[in-house]
């Protein structure tokens, strides 16, 4: 058991991402830098002078929404080179995190990153394309965002080169009379979260089932099985890793027009059947709420054992693959607190990237960045990748995968089915394509601010 100073959260010392998305700064930017090789000193001056100011921490960033803020954060490679400059190295870092996203064959196919899908063919990141940096912008308007990028392209220079993916502002993604946010598909998102226990939200509710010990997305403190894993280090800091995490990026692109045409096309026509199908896709409704039955509009709450074969919101569905909640619970056994229970749960922090369909069908490309973060990539973010997402084999349903983000191959062909239980016979598609695309990705470490500071030297 570790000391009790040790439990209380370091708020100070963590980057504003952990506990916050942003809100309410709706432009975001996502700039990726590789430094040149000899220029890792001046790669470490500019971050200093140009970045580490700007970066706020968790207990400074509501107050300081109206602001533009930075968060930072670094692939093994990236954090090797500003290590190396005190001649130091990083240890005890994560396999994954270290091997980095395409780091061995067994990784790429438990993500899926197979099939003409593989590394090489992505625009950035893995060996093929790599990044040291990741510097996320959130700004309240378009033209702070600009003058934002500009300074910071700017005060790189010739380092090295940069690539930049541009999130659409929040608002655009907003229906009319509609408040809540949606992804590119249409579907309201952002809505289940786990809760982190300290904060406020958890002690406003202590029962919640999305209550989370902190340990499972930041390092340093007691994960779900209360036990705190030792921290990762620098050969001369050995407390570098505390109040870090892991952060996983994946640009997906989204094939609005083919998703829709395939589902109004098996609904031969019929635009509330064909909304309906994709509902059961995602296992919620576009507005968002529960396809659970008796569940009311706004609760997040609700178990999958009121649904347990599926007929409100499908066993195979997005949702209840990548957190089957109470699923896999042991009727046998006492039920577990929430927060010895959420081993497997992400912090998602993505956003939408390129003008939605509704806003501007000529658009070239629309997608989502998915971020998450998590204190072990992989028991969350691989473990559900694997053994749900990705898993031919899930609560009863054989030969399938996840209708939404699961491995099916480029072209589809791959596992293409999807079931719907329903009474008297379950409705089967089984020509399912594949409607999102990996376009890059890379695993990062996002430290806590001393950590930054000890970086920048
Ligand atoms: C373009 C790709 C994706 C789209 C369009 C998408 C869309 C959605 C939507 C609409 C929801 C329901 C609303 C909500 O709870 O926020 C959701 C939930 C969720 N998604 Fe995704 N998602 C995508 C990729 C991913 C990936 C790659 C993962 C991780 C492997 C993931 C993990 C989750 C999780 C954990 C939930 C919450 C489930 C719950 O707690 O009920 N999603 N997603």
């Amino acid at each position: 058991m570790p000391p009790p100073s040790e439990l209380l959260p370091e708020w100070y010392d963590m980057q504003g991402l952990i506990l916050s998305a942003y809100d309410r700064l709706p432009e975001s930017a996502y700039l990726l830098f590789r430094i040149a090789p000899g220029r890792e000193m001046d790669a470490q001056h500019w971050m200093r002078e140009n970045l580490l100011p700007h970066v706020t921490p968790v207990e400074k960033s509501a107050r300081r929404a109206g602001d533009v803020t930075l968060n930072i954060a670094f692939t093994f490679t990236g954090l090797d080179k500003f290590a190396a400059l005190s001649g130091q190295r990083p240890v005890g870092f994560s396999a994954a995190f270290s091997e980095g996203i395409d780091g061995n064959e067994h990784r790429c196919r438990i993500l899926g990153d197979v099939d003409g899908a593989d590394s090489t063919t992505w625009r950035w990141g893995g060996h093929p394309h790599p990044v040291d940096v990741l510097v996320m912008v959130f700004a309240p308007d378009a033209a702070r965002l600009g003058q934002w990028i500009a300074a910071i392209d700017g005060s790189f220079g010739s380092i090295g080169v940069r690539r930049a993916i541009v999130g659409v502002n929040r608002r655009d993604m907003k229906l009319p009379g509609s408040p809540e946010g949606r992804e590119h598909f249409g579907f309201v998102d952002g809505v289940s979260q786990p809760m982190l226990a300290g904060t406020d939200a958890a002690e406003r509710f202590p029962e919640s089932r999305h209550l989370t010990a902190l340990g499972e997305f930041v390092l340093g403190y007691p994960n779900a099985a209360d036990i705190t894993p030792q921290v990762p280090l620098l050969t001369r800091c050995a407390s570098f890793g505390r109040n870090g995490s892991y952060l996983v990026l994946r640009q997906l692109e989204q094939d609005y027009a083919g998703f829709w045409k395939y589902f109004h096309q098996q609904a031969q026509g019929d635009a509330s059947l064909g909304e309906h199908l994709a509902e059961k896709v995602i296992g919620r409704r576009l507005d968002g709420k529960p396809l659970v039955p008796m569940t009311g509009p706004t609760d997040n709450e609700f178990g999958f054992a009121e649904d347990a074969h599926g007929y409100g919101c499908p066993m195979g569905s997005h949702i209840r693959r990548a957190n089957p909640r109470d699923s896999f619970d042991d009727t046998n056994e006492p039920a577990k607190a929430a927060i010895s229970a959420n081993i497997h749960r992400l912090l998602r922090r993505g956003r939408p990237y390129g003008a939605p369909y509704w806003k501007d069908p000529t658009a070239a490309e629309r997608g989502l960045v998915f971020v998450c973060l998590n204190a072990s990539i992989e028991q969350q973010f691989e473990f559900i990748q694997q053994n749900w997402v990705n898993s031919a084999e899930f609560l009863g349903v054989a030969g399938e995968c996840d209708p939404l983000i699961g491995t099916r191959g480029v072209t589809g062909g791959r596992r293409n089915c999807f079931t719907i239980p329903a009474l008297p016979l379950p409705a089967r598609i089984d020509t399912l394509p594949s409607f999102v695309r990996v376009r890059g990705g890379e695993y990062f470490f996002l430290p806590g601010l001393a950590a930054l500071e000890e970086l920048a030297g």
